[in-house]
């Protein structure tokens, strides 16, 4: 018995530490990942730029507050001591430097390695190291983690994420843990004490719904939130990847709605755009206070597709006090007049709303009356619904 205790409360120790930190992601986190433009090709340089440019958009006082270096930010392999070192070329003043530059401009630092034996671009993984590699996350101040799932072979992927959250928490510097294990093993069924968002899905690029091999347009992910509604809540999200709003590939119409659409599904709003160039509309599209609180709204329900027909796609997402957000988008190739019939939610909405139309800023009736709107090819009307008195 008395050599039972001291394993007993080994056991004990661990069982503490085996949880990720709670609280750190109350509403879905907000920022801008270098990976959706930049791919590999990042640098200090670009980092400081961005973050400037965050602060000059209005960006980072709109919520965006986590700066995350993807892939390549590492030389190829480990120093002797086995530790992941920042690539010089790249980052000559050291990632603790850079996090220090983040942080004193009100930013937050964020960082991307992967659970297998290398990253997605081929640089050294996490895994055998996730322990090591936690202190030095933290001892850098790093405030996020995007934890990949390249080179995994056969690795189960619960255990491996809880591998690396247990490490995150014993390095005891908080840090947002980002799993992108791309919904393979359906994270949204068990992660909810692993990670505090997960990706759903394959990567996204830059169109409306093109299909390239791996890669996917925003409405093809999309489609494929329909069912994981419930499994999203305060500290554990859905993650349908970064946004490609004000990318080429994609028309205003096409940004707006993936834009809008993102804050219908409770998404983390994680910009992947050349912040340092983004033209005026989209910088004010990002910024859209009204749309945003939508996401960020803290009873944290992601929103659910209740009508698909006649061109037409409608999204419902509860708000707190008893208000709603309803977006429409027109899901054909030419212009249409298309119409919201509120009776038809009368089942889970409660009585009569006003109506404001969130992208005209303006007032737009009640539900005492459908609504139709001229909505471009692709395009979406996004609306917040009060209750009348
Ligand atoms: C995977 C991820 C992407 C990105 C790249 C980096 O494809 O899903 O989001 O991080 O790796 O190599």
């Amino acid at each position: 018995m008395r050599k039972l205790i001291p394993l007993l409360s080994l056991a004990l120790a661990s069982a503490a530490f085996a949880q990720k930190f709670d609280g750190l992601a109350a509403t879905p986190p907000m920022g801008w990942n270098t990976w959706n433009t930049f791919a590999c090709d990042i640098s200090e340089a670009l980092i400081k730029e961005t973050a400037e440019a965050m602060i000059a958009s209005g960006m980072r006082d709109a919520g965006y507050v986590y700066v995350v270096l993807d892939d390549c930010w590492m030389v190829k392999e480990r120093d002797p001591d086995g530790d992941l070192v920042g690539d010089p070329a790249k980052f000559p003043s050291g990632m603790k430097a850079l996090g220090d530059f983040l942080h004193g401009k009100g930013l937050k630092f964020g960082i991307y390695n992967c659970a297998g034996t290398k990253t997605c671009a081929g640089y050294p993984g996490g895994r055998g190291h996730e322990y090591q590699d936690a202190r030095l996350y933290a001892s850098w101040g790093v405030d996020y983690l995007k934890y990949d799932w390249c080179s995994t072979g056969t690795a189960n992927a619960q255990e491996t994420y809880k591998t690396m959250r247990d490490a995150l928490h014993a390095a005891g510097r908080p840090i947002i843990f980002s799993m992108c294990e791309w919904g393979t093993a359906e994270p949204w069924k068990w992660a909810a004490d692993v990670a505090h968002l997960w990706r759903t899905t394959g990567d996204i690029i830059d169109c409306y719904d093109c299909i390239t091999g791996w890669s996917t347009g925003w409405k093809v992910i999309l489609d494929k939130q329909v069912e994981l509604a419930k499994y999203a809540g305060p500290d554990h999200w859905n993650d349908p990847d970064m946004m490609e709003v004000g990318n080429e590939g994609l028309t205003f119409a096409e940004s707006r709605a993936h834009f809008s659409l993102w804050c219908m599904l409770a998404a983390p709003l994680i910009a992947g755009n050349d912040v340092r160039k983004m033209t005026s509309e989209i910088r004010a599209l990002l910024t859209n206070r009204e749309a945003i609180a939508i996401d960020q709204d803290p009873l944290g329900k992601q929103g659910t597709r209740f009508y698909i027909g006649g061109g037409r796609e409608i999204w419902t997402k509860e708000l707190s006090n008893g208000e709603w957000a309803v977006c429409m988008l027109n899901t054909g190739d030419a212009p249409a007049d298309l119409a919201i019939e509120w009776e038809r939610m009368h089942y889970f909405m409660r009585g009569q709303y006003s109506v404001s139309d969130i992208w005209k800023g303006a007032a737009a009736g009640d539900t005492k009356k459908p609504l139709t709107v001229r909505l471009d090819s692709h395009d979406v009307v996004l609306l917040r619904l009060k209750p009348l008195k």
